[in-house]
């Protein structure tokens, strides 16, 4: 049974030119960057191209660059890392639809006597610039707005909120896991404070992820110990999968493009074919998202049984949150998109990528329309 892996937005299988890149790190340039021989200043140099591949991406300087162990912990560098730069507690406006690590992490700050503003999201997981200025009150510090939604795909419009914020002098920062190198991001025209990624949703390696912090930005620590990464994240840098996150962006930034008009049209493929014959429907918006991370619900199904008997058919898909999938929680995106209870139990996310193929998509329809039957 060939098996057909449509779970990209989980995660991404480590692309071979990576894959080399980080070799000679295990093998031969295994110095630590802090230490003062050859060795040490070879694996310093690594890490200097890789800050420079990652900030190229977005236009950032590299020094604006901070390495950290993935999205989860830029995430929660740059929420923790604000609040504890900040001199009194102040509010923070979040979306409905980010991430728990960015969810979690508003919550911790919360207890530590932090107001935290939900903004809701309208039916296709979008925030209205027009909520967040309404939102904006004397004591807020600091925005946080996903560029792309993990589960639906929805396209936040950044710009203007960035622009919004800019103006108000307020704090911006974006979970840019899902978009980084799939939708064009320059932070010199976008002026946002703050922006995570990760490594392992571009064909990186897992573990690897970082934060964009915006020239004159301060920060507070999360983790103490040596003064690596410019004295904000101590530890060891992990030289092989930062060379492979390094390696993994230029190569986004390489075919960015051209891949993502190839997944347009296969994602559109497979929307069609699923809308036609397994009576497929869309949560999330046609215009306006990440082409290749599809929700569709099909009316009357259960998605759990729906994935295990994809999967017996050798069709990876998630439900829910992948991160959280395992445990089956209702997902608080589509519940903020106010999907009706019995589409949000009958969703499904395909997600696809860089091996993705023509011929994959007309054997997901055609399993899926078998299952669904
Ligand atoms: C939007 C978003 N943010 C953050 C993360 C967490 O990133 P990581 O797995 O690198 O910790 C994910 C992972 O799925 C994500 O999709």
């Amino acid at each position: 049974m060939k098996r057909i892996y449509c779970d990209y937005a989980a995660t991404t299988p480590v692309d071979e030119r990576v894959l080399e890149a980080m070799l000679p790190c295990f093998r031969e340039f295994y110095g630590n960057a802090s230490s003062i021989h050859a060795f040490g200043l070879r694996a310093k140099r690594l890490l200097d191209t890789a800050r420079g591949q990652v900030a190229q991406v977005i236009a950032a300087e590299a020094h604006e660059i901070v390495f950290t162990s993935g999205g989860t912990e830029a995430n929660n560098l740059a929420l923790q890392g604000f609040a504890y730069a900040s001199q009194s507690a102040g509010e923070i406006l979040v979306s409905a639809t980010e991430h728990p690590s960015v969810r979690q992490t508003c919550m911790h700050l919360q207890q530590q006597g932090w107001k935290i503003t939900r903004l809701p999201a309208d039916s296709q997981g979008r925030i209205d610039p027009e909520t967040v200025q309404a939102a904006i009150s004397p004591e807020t510090r600091l925005i946080s707005i996903m560029t792309v939604n993990n589960e639906v795909g929805t396209i936040n419009p950044l710009a203007e909120i960035a622009a919004l914020a800019a103006e108000k002098g307020i704090a911006l920062h974006t979970d840019a896991v899902q978009a980084f190198g799939k939708i064009p991001i320059d932070v010199k025209t976008m002026p946002v404070t703050l922006l995570s990624l990760s490594g392992h949703k571009i064909y990186g390696p897992k573990g690897a992820g970082a934060l964009y912090i915006r020239r004159g930005t301060r920060l507070g620590k999360i983790l103490f110990g040596g003064r690596q990464e410019h004295d904000l994240r101590a530890g060891t840098e992990n030289i092989p999968a930062i060379v492979g996150l390094g390696k993994a962006a230029e190569l986004m930034s390489a075919h960015g493009l051209e891949e993502q008009q190839r997944l347009t049209q296969l994602a559109d493929d497979l929307l069609k074919g699923l809308q036609k014959q397994a009576g497929a429907q869309l949560n999330g918006p046609v215009e306006g998202r990440l082409p290749q991370i599809l929700n569709i619900s099909f009316p009357g199904k259960d998605s759990l049984s729906l994935a295990m008997a994809l999967d017996l058919r050798g069709i990876a898909v998630s439900i829910g949150s992948a991160c959280s999938s395992g445990t089956v929680q209702p997902s608080h995106v589509l519940k903020a998109m106010r999907v009706p209870d019995s589409l949000q139990k009958s969703s499904v996310r395909f997600s696809l990528g860089r091996s993705t193929t023509k011929q994959d998509i007309s054997a997901t329809v055609a399993a899926v329309t078998e299952v669904v039957r």
